[in-house]
């Protein structure tokens, strides 16, 4: 029997053209090399009744019959795993020139914007930035603050009350007593930070609301250095010719104890509506640390002096951006917000 080994290389040929993915190709090499009755082991296993002078001519073909087979089968599957190979990159490709999806920015809230040129501005004059806890025992709301039982300031419908002898502090005048109480003077921090009080919300106030306090304590304080101070802060936040005046008034930690105004930056002290015809805009509270006050945190009255101020953020937010009602800087509304 002889085998027509030029016939199984054009057959193989033709099959293996034919294939076209993984699947067809499997079944092809089981067909030409399956152990059991594949095309290329039945060959093989006609070797035995090849007659002894053919035999060496027959191992020969054999031989370059089956490396052709297998040679096909790795061609046309490394052809495939290529092709699949193409495809998925093809389907998995990211145009990186199609433009993208800008993540939005956010805005700082007009009252951070303030707040951070107010710490900026003091930091610059040698002032730290100070915190302290927005519920306090009345002894650092009242108190060390020279602010006896009876004081009306102490009553129930301006403070909110957590329990019987804990607030939500009413002012940050409390950040003094714990200034003060943390470091020897000389000293001069200002004390950002929330303030509550029951106030009903209108055009005008919010139950909760921010200051910023100043103190500086050392030998030698005088009510000039305030003036001086005031007057210097004012100038950077509003520029050269914001004047301040000082009118005489009461705080019970401070003595003596004034408001200070600044000119209105609008009209320049003609008056107009932002100052409501008076030329001058309130600021906020300020005066002499009372020696009460420093006897209780332990500082000789007789040796040091200090002065101390506070004022409100918000409406001075509300000025300088014009809003015509400061709950818009507690609404949380995105359409405002996103106009700072
Ligand atoms: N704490 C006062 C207020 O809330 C302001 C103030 C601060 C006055 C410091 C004098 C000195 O109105």
């Amino acid at each position: 029997m002889s085998t027509n080994f030029e016939s199984l290389h054009d057959q193989f040929d033709r099959e293996v053209a034919s294939v076209s993915d993984a699947e067809s190709l499997r079944a092809l090499r089981d067909r030409w090399l399956g152990r059991k009755a594949g095309l290329v082991t039945d060959v093989r296993k006609q070797m035995g009744a090849v007659a002894s002078e053919d035999r060496a001519a027959f191992g020969k073909a054999f031989n370059a019959l089956q490396q052709h087979v297998e040679a096909g089968l790795d061609r046309v599957s490394a052809e495939i795993a290529n092709r699949e190979r193409d495809a998925t990159i093809a389907r998995e490709t990211v145009d990186i020139t199609l433009p993208g999806r800008a993540a939005p920015l956010g805005h700082r809230h007009p009252i951070t914007i303030l707040r951070q040129n107010i710490e900026d501005i003091f930091v610059r004059m040698g002032y730290s930035v100070e915190d302290g806890p927005e519920i306090e025992t009345t002894f650092f709301n009242f108190d060390a603050l020279n602010i006896p039982d009876g004081h009306p300031a102490r009553e129930s419908q301006d403070t909110m009350y957590v329990s019987e002898d804990l607030a939500l502090r009413s002012q940050t005048s409390t950040v003094q007593i714990h200034a003060m109480q943390r470091r020897q003077p000389p000293l001069r921090v200002i004390a950002p930070g929330r303030v509550f009080r029951r106030d009903t919300p209108d055009a005008t106030h919010n139950p909760m609301f921010f200051q910023v306090e100043g103190l500086n304590v050392a030998e030698g304080i005088t009510l000039a250095d305030l003036r001086g101070t005031c007057e210097e802060f004012v100038r950077q936040l509003f520029g050269a010719d914001a004047p301040v005046r000082f009118r005489a008034s009461y705080f019970p930690f401070v003595e003596p104890g004034c408001e200070f105004d600044y000119q209105c930056f609008v009209c320049k002290g003609t008056g107009c509506r932002v100052c409501k015809g008076s030329g001058w805009i309130e600021m906020g509270g300020a005066g002499m640390v009372h020696p009460h006050v420093l006897r209780t945190v332990g500082i000789d009255p007789e040796r040091f002096s200090g002065f101390a101020f506070g004022f409100g953020i918000d409406r001075l937010a509300a000025r300088q951006f014009d809003l015509d009602d400061i709950r818009l800087l507690f609404a949380n509304d995105l359409r405002f917000l996103e106009q700072f």
